[in-house]
């Protein structure tokens, strides 16, 4: 399929068919806003069978939304006309989906299972030797036989990393953290706030400590300075010079300029730029899930992963998971006057779950540009945001149930494996299913004066994801499935959802503004200044009387 960006005819015919059926979808949209949860599950008997799907290990259950049937299949006839199978094929197959930036968009070939002897695909013999060092590195930390430069067993992990070289990791860590060694603490340094690498470090000794240094580009500042702060960090635990070495390993698609920070070649572990930053946990960037969980376990993720892979391919549109996700949110973006997506997983586990979610959906699919070069006429990726329950329920869910508002939740509820004296873990499933009933239904709450005070509006839509356990391959499939239900919508919705150039004027911004913070630092007659300039010089006063102070030189 051509997806040269340069509007040729077809793309230029493509786009005119996708707006004709986005508006004709706006259309029913508006003609069917007085729909009832309530009496769409009571009208529509085949609800059941239509909106409930079970692939790879999970359950998802997408009845409670206001999308009567005759609307869903207005969905299903929108995403053939935006050809969305098609661009899944090529997606597969390796095209160039990120047309802007040219490129495939291979994650789902880091999860394929091990190519067989004499398999000749050169991509799947890459990821199958980055694997196998990453495996046999991995089991000799874990075992003891990679030890630290004074011999000493790696009992701590710091991953230095940002955005999608740090989220995804950090997620599965925590997620599978219970199946994990606990000998081996993981701990992630992103944030360049001086008080993160304290965090980061607090306790930890340099000598039993391995940082990996995770960056695809190796240009992002905030990795740069945190990994040059490690650095010191071990040289004021003495280990310094050629000893790093046992202590320091990376990531990178950028081995060059790895090997300009000082790191032997071995020590290198490589990511392909057909890769992106929020698709990589499995790639090399997942180092330190392996590390957490050990390889089997890093296997079963990506083949859980790879089932979800193989449903979102073969399974029929009207059946397909993801696809089915994905236009749910769309719907519900015309249906509900915009809004935003909550996600609440109740799962303490899964409480990185939505930090991860928002990079995933909103850096792929905040774009307004569509493939022709001209702004879409709708609508794209909705605010996400939530946290675990049920915290939530004593938080924001009360202006979910009453609020002006209506924000789509997706429940992720997991089947605790046992339970303790206090059944807790049934009560954290009471209270999920209490929760999604509550905004499906509503309650009157009598006719006195408070009436309206206390009763709830209901129909407030939900998602239900339904995990019997949360293991390293459920989890991969749960997340393989937010990746492909992000990818749809940006076909749906017609634009790039890998690549972000929009986070590119801040990083330039930030390297123009540092300079200006320096007590040196005027901002040059001839330019024009910044809209911040009140606030440099604010901040400047600060750092300048700080500076005055004895003990605190600036940059300490
Ligand atoms: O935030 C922008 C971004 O480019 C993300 O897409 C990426 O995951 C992150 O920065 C980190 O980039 P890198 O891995 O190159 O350090």
């Amino acid at each position: 399929m051509n997806d040269d960006p340069q509007a040729s005819d077809s793309t230029q015919a493509r786009s005119r068919a996708a707006h004709a059926a986005h508006e004709a979808l706006r259309r029913l949209a508006d003609s069917m806003r007085d729909a009832s949860i309530e009496r769409l599950l009571h009208d529509e008997p085949a609800r059941g069978e239509r909106l409930v799907v079970e692939a790879a290990g999970l359950h998802a259950d997408f009845t409670r939304h206001r999308l009567p049937l005759p609307a869903l299949d207005a969905l299903l006839a929108l995403a053939r006309t935006l050809e969305v199978e098609q661009r899944r094929d090529a997606m597969f197959a390796g095209e160039p989906v990120n047309f802007t930036e040219r490129r495939p968009a291979l994650h789902v070939a880091l999860r394929r299972p091990a190519p067989a002897a004499g398999d000749a695909d050169p991509i799947a013999a890459d990821v199958a030797q980055t694997l196998a060092r990453m495996s046999a590195f991995g089991d000799a930390v874990r075992d003891g036989r990679w030890t630290g430069a004074t011999g000493r067993r790696i009992d701590a992990v710091v991953h230095v990393g940002i955005g999608g070289s740090h989220l995804g990791p950090q997620l599965a860590c925590e997620a599978l953290a219970h199946d994990a060694d606990a000998r081996l603490e993981c701990r992630f340094l992103s944030n360049v706030d001086p008080d993160a690498l304290r965090r980061a470090t607090e306790g930890l000794d340099p000598a039993t400590t391995l940082a990996i240094v995770a960056s695809k580009s190796w240009h992002t500042t905030e990795t740069a300075r945190n990994a040059a702060a490690m650095r010191r960090w071990y040289a004021h635990g003495g280990i310094a010079g050629d000893a790093l070495r046992r202590h320091f390993v990376a990531v990178t698609s950028n081995v060059d300029a790895a090997l300009a920070f000082g790191l032997a070649g071995e020590s290198i572990f490589p990511m392909r730029d057909w890769v992106g930053g929020r698709y990589s946990m499995w790639s090399a960037i997942g180092l330190p899930i392996l590390l957490k969980i050990g390889s089997r376990a890093f296997r079963e993720m990506l083949d859980g992963a790879h089932a979800m892979d193989r449903h979102f391919r073969e399974a029929p549109p009207a059946r397909n998971m993801p696809l089915l996700m994905a236009l749910v949110s769309l719907w519900n973006r015309l249906a509900l006057d915009g809004g935003s997506e909550v996600v609440v997983p109740y799962s303490d586990a899964l409480r990185s779950l939505v930090a991860y979610l928002q990079q995933l959906q909103m850096e792929s699919n905040g774009k307004r540009i569509g493939r022709d070069g001209r702004p879409v006429a709708w609508e794209t990726a909705p605010p996400v945001w939530g946290s675990t329950g049920t915290d939530a329920q004593h938080s924001f869910f009360q202006a979910l149930h009453q609020g002006t508002n209506v924000h789509p939740v997706d429940f992720i509820v997991v089947v605790p494996e046992r339970d303790d004296e206090e059944r807790r873990g049934i009560a954290l499933l009471a209270n999920a299913l209490a929760q999604v009933e509550a905004l499906a239904r509503g309650r009157r709450a009598g006719d006195d004066a408070l009436a309206a005070h206390r009763g709830t509006p209901g129909n407030r839509p939900s998602t239900v994801l339904l995990l019997d356990r949360l293991d390293a391959r459920r989890f991969g499939a749960l997340i393989a499935l937010y990746e492909h239900k992000t990818a749809t919508l940006g076909w749906l919705w017609d634009i790039d959802s890998f690549d972000q150039w929009g986070v590119e004027l801040g990083k330039v911004l930030a390297a123009e503004i540092e300079p200006l913070l320096a007590p040196s630092g005027d901002v040059p007659a001839s330019r024009s200044p910044p809209t911040v300039e009140p606030l440099i010089r604010w901040i400047r006063k600060r750092l300048d009387d700080r500076d005055a102070r004895p003990g605190a030189p600036r940059g300490a």
